[in-house]
């Protein structure tokens, strides 16, 4: 199968790249850095000619409001309206575990709209719902600095591994269209203070960690558990310890 990855550079992308490759299949890594952009239309037609799949995993450069709500939106019709000229036959997108939940972080509403913009279009698509990844986690953490402490929120996260959504992105790109969503997750939910309390015992940090219910999360307070998933959703294999364990050179 020819399947184009679009944000094919990224964490998700290069993974998901591999895997298929391996596989046997033709997957073509598509971004500004091979000269196609989803926002110009640059080399957007011919990177997706003669392509049965294609897989969007880009994202945006810039975080403020209005820019990550431009990009996802401009991104998604360009790429969408690409794929209906050249008969590509099935669109899969990676999105957020209960990002239509959370309407005051600009950049879930950004990836809601991303979602509506796959949903109401004509090419027959599988969003994939995904937690937040490890690979995040010291940046979530981070967010909440106060000089020697952390003030984080109490609210849940079931992150998972960069790793089990390429997976899942690469097992999906070769099945049928769902037509519809479907959620992955970690194997386990904690307050994002009891990660920052996992991550500081692993990396001899000796911040104190802060549990704050009113901590915003990108602009959100957390209530309960928007960000984990529902009933039914795939849950990924590798826990905090394994991806520490993996990745700690990154991560310290
Ligand atoms: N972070 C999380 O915890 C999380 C959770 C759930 C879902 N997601 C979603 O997962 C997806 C992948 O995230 P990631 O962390 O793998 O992304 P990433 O590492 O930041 O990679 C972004 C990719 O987007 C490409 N890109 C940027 N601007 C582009 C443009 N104008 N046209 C085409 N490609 C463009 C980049 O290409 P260049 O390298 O060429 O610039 C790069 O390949 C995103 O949609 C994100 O919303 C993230």
């Amino acid at each position: 199968m020819k399947i184009v990855i679009i944000g094919g550079s990224g964490l998700i992308g290069r993974n998901v790249v591999s895997r298929l490759v391996a596989q046997g299949h033709d997957a073509v890594p598509a971004s500004p850095a091979t000269g196609v952009d989803t926002i110009t239309g640059e080399g957007l037609g011919e990177a997706v000619v003669g392509a049965d799949v294609v897989v969007d995993v880009s994202n945006a450069p810039v975080w403020d409001d209005d820019a990550v709500m431009k990009f996802f939106t401009t991104s998604s019709r360009n790429l969408l309206a690409a794929e209906r000229d050249a008969g590509v036959g099935h669109h899969v997108a990676v999105s957020i575990v209960g990002c239509d939940l959370l309407p005051d972080s600009g950049y879930l509403r950004a990836k809601v709209a991303q979602e509506a913009e796959i949903e109401a279009g004509s090419i027959p698509y599988t969003v994939l719902r995904a937690t937040q990844f490890f690979e995040f986690l010291r940046q979530i953490v981070e967010a909440g600095a106060e000089g020697h402490s952390v003030r984080l929120s109490t609210g849940l996260i079931q992150f998972v591994a960069a790793d089990d959504v390429a997976g899942t992105v690469a097992e999906l790109a070769i099945s049928a269209p769902v037509g519809g969503r479907i959620e992955l997750g970690g194997p386990e939910a904690l307050g994002i203070d009891a990660w920052a309390r996992r991550l500081f015992a692993v990396t001899a940090d000796s911040r104190v960690v802060i549990a704050d219910p009113h901590a915003r999360y990108y602009g959100t307070e957390l209530r309960g558990g928007e960000l984990t998933p529902g009933e039914g959703a795939r849950i990924g294999k590798v826990d905090f310890d394994t991806w520490f364990a993996a990745n700690q050179q990154e991560v310290r």
